[in-house]
């Protein structure tokens, strides 16, 4: 989902060197293809450990000496403090803040901008519609509500999206200028309803009411298998829009 908005990076970027690299908020797919870019070094960042230990050992053999995993978050003053990148990329970092800051969403950009050397690129999940108009579009939102649902139950936090609007006043208010700004339509496949699914069932181990939880566990099963049998599923879902900004600092 995400290799149109990567390829859309690297239009932006142009003929200017990639040079020093930070992932804000790391990921496999963020590290493994900014891995892929004539770097002259980088650093991921997260807020979970474990993800930290995942990302080593997978990435380990192709990681040069200067390049970096670190665990960290955003609200500590010192993380990377007197570092500066040539390009850096908060890859749906924003929406994730809620599970690991929340309420520091207003600050992301401020925060980030002394290690901006050159672009800033933001890529994020513009937030769902109220209503769908397609069935393939209702099943996205239902398994939205009911993966966020179990976090909720699990005690856990939800991530909490931002549309393209709020990002761009947010960027123009924390010394940035923006380039460039665009959506890409999303075509949801099995392997989302999957994953979002399996969110769910990873979570309901964690919920106290066991009878609940029995429930809840046969409401997913029955919601994979009603959402995989939509023919829309099969040839793509059309539902909301990622979407990617470059800015640069003011
Ligand atoms: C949704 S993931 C990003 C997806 C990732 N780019 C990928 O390709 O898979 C969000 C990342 O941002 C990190 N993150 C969220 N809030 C953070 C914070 N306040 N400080 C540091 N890292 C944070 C999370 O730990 C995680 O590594």
């Amino acid at each position: 989902m995400s290799d149109a908005l990567f390829d859309s990076i690297v239009r932006m970027q142009g003929d200017r060197p990639w040079g020093a690299v930070l992932d804000a908020g790391t990921g496999d797919h963020s590290l493994s293809w900014v891995m892929g870019l004539p770097t002259r070094r980088w650093t991921a960042i997260t807020g979970d450990p474990a993800r930290e230990r995942a990302l080593r050992s997978r990435h380990a053999a192709a990681m040069r000496p200067e390049d970096r995993v670190v665990t960290g978050n955003w609200t500590d003053p010192q993380l990377l403090a007197g570092e500066r990148y040539d390009v850096v990329l908060a890859d749906y970092l924003l929406g994730a803040v809620e599970g690991f800051a929340p309420y520091f969403q207003d600050r992301l950009f401020a925060r980030l901008r002394p290690l901006v050397g050159g672009d800033l690129y933001v890529v994020g999940l513009a937030p769902y519609p109220e209503r769908a108009e397609t069935p393939g579009g209702d099943a996205i939102l239902e398994i939205a509500r009911l993966r966020d649902a179990c976090i909720l139950l699990a005690g856990h936090r939800c991530y909490r999206e931002y549309p393209l609007d709020w990002v761009i006043r947010s960027l123009e208010s924390s010394g940035y200028r923006v380039e460039d700004a665009l959506s890409i339509p999303i075509v949801y496949r099995e392997r989302f309803i999957v994953g979002q699914l399996d969110v769910c069932r990873r979570k309901l181990p964690l919920l106290a009411d066991r009878a609940l939880a029995d429930r809840l566990a046969a409401h997913i099963d029955a919601l994979q298998a009603r959402c995989l049998a939509l023919d829309e599923t099969r040839r793509g879902i059309r539902f909301g829009e990622d979407y990617v900004l470059r800015a640069t600092p003011s």
